[in-house]
């Protein structure tokens, strides 16, 4: 997929999964808009980024994806800086069952809005270029989890929501696609607390389950993202990445078809 002068946000993007995914991103020739909470993490990524490729490439957009008052300026600030936008990558996310409110405000309720702000956007029928959403969801969005029960609810949602929009109909006339990415462990941040059972429930389990399943580098989970990237439709897509079995790329059947 060539993204020559094309333009992409990223949520989460200071470090981590969304980090990596920019460069890929950057390196595919896109503009990106580089949007997290953490400030001084994410000025960071963006000043490496603009020496790296050149200043105007990429910006930086203190966004909280829970806060629709941020969400809003950092979609307005894109269309600033860039005059268009071309995908959208929902990907901020915690991993803490003892914040359980706060993760499923950001991981599902956070993945919700940038969406919808995404498809006003994009949607060619209200003025966009049509495009794509990537919403990151995690392979604890496809089966259960027992020692992190409520980042399971929160990916599963994602996975629901990201698999209904790709159902609808009228996405076509829109010109937007939508697909979800599904990753095991990998070795990023999130990872602190829950391979240890702080922020997940029964320490020892968390433990078996974490040497049982492996933790990926993040140029495993990079690799399953450009596979991604490369395919011709990517509407209704579910890419799952796990150490034991590798890349794996389906299109379930849509409701319509039970
Ligand atoms: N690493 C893994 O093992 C793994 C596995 C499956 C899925 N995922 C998912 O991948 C995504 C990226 O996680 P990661 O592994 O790169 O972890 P990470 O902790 O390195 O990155 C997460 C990023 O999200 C940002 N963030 C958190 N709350 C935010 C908010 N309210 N608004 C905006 N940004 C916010 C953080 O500041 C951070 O930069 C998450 O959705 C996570 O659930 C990770």
């Amino acid at each position: 997929m060539s993204l020559s002068g094309k333009v992409a946000l990223i949520t989460g993007a200071a470090q981590g999964f969304g980090k990596a995914f920019s460069e890929v991103l950057l390196k595919r020739g896109a503009n990106v808009c580089v949007a997290d909470i953490k400030v001084q993490t994410g000025e960071a990524t963006v000043s490496s980024f603009q020496q790296q490729y050149s200043i105007d490439r990429a910006f930086f957009a203190k966004c909280d994806v829970t806060q629709e008052k941020d969400v809003k300026a950092t979609f307005d600030a894109v269309k600033k800086h860039y005059g268009r936008l071309d995908l959208v990558i929902n990907n901020a996310g915690i991993a803490d069952e003892g914040a359980w409110n706060k993760m499923i405000d950001i991981n599902l309720k956070g993945v919700v809005m940038g969406s919808q702000y995404a498809v006003e956007a994009l949607r060619r029928d209200k003025g966009g270029n049509g495009g794509l959403v990537i919403n990151v969801s995690s392979a604890a969005g496809l089966a259960p989890v027992y020692i992190t029960p409520v980042y399971a609810a929160s990916k599963f949602g994602v996975v629901g929501f990201t698999r209904s929009w790709a159902d609808n109909p009228h996405l076509g006339s829109m010109g937007v696609s939508f697909c979800c990415f599904c990753p095991t462990f990998a070795e990023t941040e999130i990872m602190k607390g829950v391979d240890d059972g702080k922020k997940s429930l029964y320490a020892e389990d968390a433990r078996e389950l974490v040497k049982m399943l492996g933790v990926m580098s993040v140029q495993e989970v990079v690799d399953a993202f450009e596979q991604l990237l490369d395919l011709p439709d990517k509407n209704g897509v579910i890419v799952t990445v796990t150490k034991r079995n590798g890349i794996n790329i389906k299109r379930p059947n849509v409701a319509n078809k039970l």
